[in-house]
């Protein structure tokens, strides 16, 4: 019986993918099991191939199987996908990309949503001045499964045009933006539509929408702004956002954008979800060459766990995974990329943030344990 008093029992997929995708992953898996441990919940792992790894061993991105094992499950736990090998030769006809395309349109996962939270302990990792990066917190509602992304495309025969369509509907677009305005009314209820509406056609029906949809919340502000403008205001004064709601390719860009003000890519962790299903996922994608190497940082992985446990309502459990992530920032257990210093390994900050899940009062540490690999507990 949990902490809580109710057992929660959840099918999770585990989608591990390519390059660094199983190391952090593993240790977001770890992260659950201590939270199931401890909260006395019943989470199960079903791990199916994705990406570059299942073309290598299916000829296929995203075989049947994975789609079968992912709709049988309550969640996706995703890792990475990609490999250079692919991205070398222009005329391959399959992509690990289209693994990730294809799982975010099989289970329609039309939200997609990433926090960009630069955290105190961090501020002087960030690329800004510290005065103008602390408090940043804005929540990014991206498109997920239309726009051009999706669109008809095409190369002449001649192979000297090519096209890719951008496409709209209504329906698209409003239930992505219900869901954009419901969160920013528990935040600071600020939403910013980014768009290109001086240029393109769908980006005027995105304004036309949202501003009718804008009477439905009257307690919202809305702001309405030209994707080059955001990103230069992104940089000079992210802290003016709050929830931003945008088409599919923009918010590729502009989410990657901020991503890079939060000290490490590392940590950015995202959500990806449905009417249906839902999918969780680090943003850092398969960083080829820090593969086996343990130098990845699994924070992105294991906040995405945490954004899984708020999707099944899992609140203080969720606490517990951040408070664990918390207390390693502040005692600088962290990888590489936040500390060239003395940096730990991957696999040992997925062992302290697990052991911290457990022993949540713990106060005296002993450091040169953690570093050797031992209990964290004395
Ligand atoms: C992302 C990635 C993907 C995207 C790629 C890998 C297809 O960049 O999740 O942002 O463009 O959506
Ligand atoms: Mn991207």
């Amino acid at each position: 019986m949990s902490k809580e008093g109710i057992c929660m029992k959840l099918k999770i997929a585990v989608l591990s993918g390519d390059g660094v995708g199983p190391e952090v992953t593993e240790q977001a898996v770890k992260a659950l099991d201590a939270v199931g441990d401890y909260f006395g919940h019943e989470f199960s792992f079903h791990e199916a191939l994705v990406g570059a790894t299942a073309i290598n061993k299916t000829g296929s991105p995203l075989p049947q199987e994975t789609i079968d094992i992912c709709k049988s499950c309550n969640s996706v736990l995703f890792g990475a996908i990609g490999d250079p090998k692919f991205d070398n030769d222009p005329n391959t006809k399959v992509y690990p990309e289209q693994g990730l395309l294809g799982i975010r349109k099989e289970l329609e996962l039309y939200q997609n949503i990433r926090p960009v939270i630069v955290y105190n302990y961090l501020l002087n990792n960030s690329p800004l001045k510290p005065e103008n990066a602390r408090g940043t917190n804005i929540l990014i509602y991206r498109e997920l499964t239309g726009g051009i992304f999706f669109g008809n495309k095409g190369v002449s025969e001649d192979g000297q045009t090519a096209f890719d369509a951008c496409t709209y509907t209504v329906e698209e677009i409003e239930r992505i933006a219900h869901a954009a305005f419901k969160s920013a009314q528990g935040r600071k209820k600020k939403l910013t539509l980014v768009d290109k509406s001086n240029v393109l056609e769908t980006s005027r029906l995105w304004r036309r929408t949202v501003i009718a949809m804008s009477k439905e919340y009257p307690n919202v502000n809305v702001e309405l702004m030209y994707v080059d403008q955001a990103a230069a205001k992104i940089i000079l004064n992210p802290k003016s956002f709050d929830v931003i709601l945008t088409a599919n390719l923009i918010g590729d860009f502009i989410s990657e954008e901020a991503s890079s003000l939060v000290g490490s890519k590392g940590i950015m962790a995202s959500a990806s979800l449905g009417d249906k299903y839902s999918l969780f996922e680090p943003i850092h994608g398969s960083y080829p060459v820090a593969t086996n190497k343990g130098i990845a940082n699994p924070i992105g992985a294991i906040l995405s766990a945490a954004m899984l446990l708020e999707h099944f309502k899992l609140i203080t459990e969720a606490k517990a995974i951040k408070s664990a992530i918390m207390k390693a920032m502040e005692l600088n257990l962290t990888t590489p990329d936040l500390n060239n210093l003395k940096p730990l390994s991957t696999e040992k900050i997925g062992d302290f943030i697990a052991d911290y899940i457990c022993n949540p009062d713990l106060t005296n540490f002993n450091i040169e344990n953690i570093y050797l690999g031992q209990s964290t507990i004395i």
